[in-house]
């Protein structure tokens, strides 16, 4: 292991394709990028909403090392005592102190330590306190014990996730945005040396509507009648960032886009 780590971070994965689609693709991703960290936003894998223990279980053995949640993170009852089992799961750290799981996590491999920390925008998402508060809290928390910190910052508001960019500039590793399951090309190093991009994108079907079969989207859209969604299962793609830690602690050398489809096979597409 290095003392400058490479930190593969995967965008919202969503439904049963998008796990399908990381866990097939993950293997020459890391060979490729010489990966140290994998680090997934799990928040749709249910189904689309949410995570349930089983399918943390599976993420993390085949080989991620820390799960990043968001709005979703309750969907499912029986996250809340997983997210309190001490396993590198976490929900935004902004959330209500009574909600249960906890903003951050410290994964370690062959000495080098990553903090990860989930935030969740206060615009348009319901978030007890305020992210840009509450991070310089965790930040004190993580001081001295870590190498690199990343953040996911689980947001709606692209406003909102490039001034956290800016205000954690040179104070953490990489600041990546999740939540709009569209990946936008402003990914760069900021000034500071942290690593940065507005939002990942998503794992899964890029056929559908954020993940939604499009048909039952447009007909909602068209009818504005309650409409049921299922995940689609259309066109699999995997959205990612590659990030280059650098050798000096919290900063970064180089970020990278990762937009890799997965072409199964009719029965490995349609698989559980
Ligand atoms: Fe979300």
């Amino acid at each position: 292991m290095p003392t400058a780590p490479t930190i593969l971070f995967v965008g919202d994965i969503v439904g049963g394709l998008g796990r399908r689609t990381l866990l097939k693709l993950l293997p020459a991703l890391r060979e490729r990028h010489a990966v140290d960290f994998v680090v997934v936003n799990g928040e749709n894998i249910a189904g689309g909403l949410g995570i349930t223990p089983k399918l943390a279980d599976e993420l993390f053995a085949g080989g991620v090392d820390a799960i990043t949640l968001g709005n979703h993170t309750y969907r499912r009852q029986e996250i809340g005592p997983y997210l309190e089992s001490g396993k590198p799961i976490i929900r935004p750290a902004n959330y209500l102190a009574s909600q249960p799981g906890r903003g951050f996590c410290i994964v370690e491999k062959d000495g080098v330590r990553l903090g990860v920390v989930n935030l969740s925008g206060n615009l348009h998402l319901r978030a007890g306190r305020v992210a840009f508060l509450e991070i310089d809290n965790v930040l004190s928390e993580l001081d001295g014990k870590v190498d690199h910190i990343l953040v996911d910052m689980h947001a709606e508001l692209t406003s909102e996730k490039i001034a956290m960019g800016w205000y954690l500039d040179g104070r953490v590793t990489a600041v990546v945005g999740t939540h709009t399951h569209v990946p936008t090309a402003d990914l760069r190093v900021l000034p500071g040396g942290t690593a940065y991009i507005t939002d990942v994108g998503m794992t899964g079907p890029r056929g559908g509507v954020l993940g939604v079969k499009k048909e039952q989207s447009i007909e909602s859209m068209r009818t504005h009648m309650m409409v049921r969604f299922e995940t689609s299962e259309d066109d699999p793609w995997l959205m990612g960032v590659v990030i280059r830690c650098s050798e000096q602690p919290l900063r970064a050398t180089a970020i990278e886009q990762v937009l890799e489809p997965w072409r199964p096979a009719p029965q490995a597409a349609a698989g559980s």
